[in-house]
This record gives structure tokens, C-alpha cells and sequence, in this order.
């Protein structure tokens, strides 16, 4: 699959996005590492604090579906500078995904890309407990 396929998936995700309260849409598409694509976008509550994230959305997705093992994340949002996931979700990235490579894009063209582990250095996990 290439990149533009996982980020094209990102951004029709990001269609779904229920972000009444901050207007801010983003579409996540996770890749898993058979090949198949796993999406989210934000869910906002009247309450603010409930709101979820696209990254957890198709992260928690994957997961209630069995998979196990992924390999990429794409992040697209509508802004010049770049949208990386927040700390929350890197956590639960990490938790779930190890070290994926995750590409950020706006609605026009790529933003930047990483390594999770550059994004979330020194990560509490269960080799600590
Ligand atoms: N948001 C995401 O879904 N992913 C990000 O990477 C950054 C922030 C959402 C949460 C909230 O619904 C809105 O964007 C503004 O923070």
C-alpha cells in the first residue's frame, strides 16, 4: 500500500470527524501489518472531556476487530503546520503499535513524518512494571 493510499483513507475518515464544539477535523488511518487499513476521526462530547481522538478511535477499532500488529499511522488535519498525535494518544500508540512510523498530512500534501519513538522518548510501558 503506499503512502498516499493510508493518508487518502486518513483524510475520508476525517469526513466523520463530530468536532461541533472546536470545528478541528482530523482523519487517522492506521495501517496493520497484513495490509489492511483501520480509520478514526475525533468525537467531541458536550462534556469536552469525554472527547476521543482519531488516533484512538482507529486505534481501539483495530483492536475490538483482533488486530494485533500494525505497522503506520496517518494523520490528516486541515492546517498549514503540522497535527501530531497528542500525548494521550501517543501512549496508547505505543501500547498498541510500538514503534510505527506516522505521517502527518493536511488536506494538500505531507507535513512531516516520524517515529513514534522520536515522538514519545523515555515511554513508561510494561517493561517497567
Ligand atoms: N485531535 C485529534 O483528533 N487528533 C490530534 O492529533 C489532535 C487533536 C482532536 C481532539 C479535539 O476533538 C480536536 O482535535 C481539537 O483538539
Amino acid at each position: 500500500m503506499s503512502d498516499s493510499d493510508l493518508v487518502l483513507a486518513a483524510r475520508a475518515a476525517r469526513g466523520f470527524a463530530r468536532a461541533e464544539f472546536s470545528k478541528f477535523k482530523v482523519g487517522a488511518a492506521l495501517e496493520t501489518t497484513d495490509g489492511m487499513i483501520v480509520t478514526g476521526c475525533n468525537i467531541e462530547n458536550a462534556t469536552y472531556g469525554l472527547t476521543i481522538c482519531a488516533e484512538r478511535v482507529a486505534m481501539f477499532k483495530a483492536l475490538s476487530e483482533g488486530h494485533r500488529a500494525f505497522r503506520r499511522i496517518a494523520v490528516v488535519a486541515d492546517t498549514e503546520a503540522p497535527t501530531p498525535p497528542c500525548g494521550a494518544c501517543r501512549q496508547i500508540l505505543w501500547e498498541f503499535g510500538g514503534d510505527l512510523e506516522v505521517i502527518l498530512a493536511n488536506l494538500r500534501r505531507e507535513t512531516g513524518r516520524h517515529r513514534l519513538s522520536d515522538l514519545l522518548p523515555l515511554p513508561f510501558d510494561k517493561r517497567l512494571l
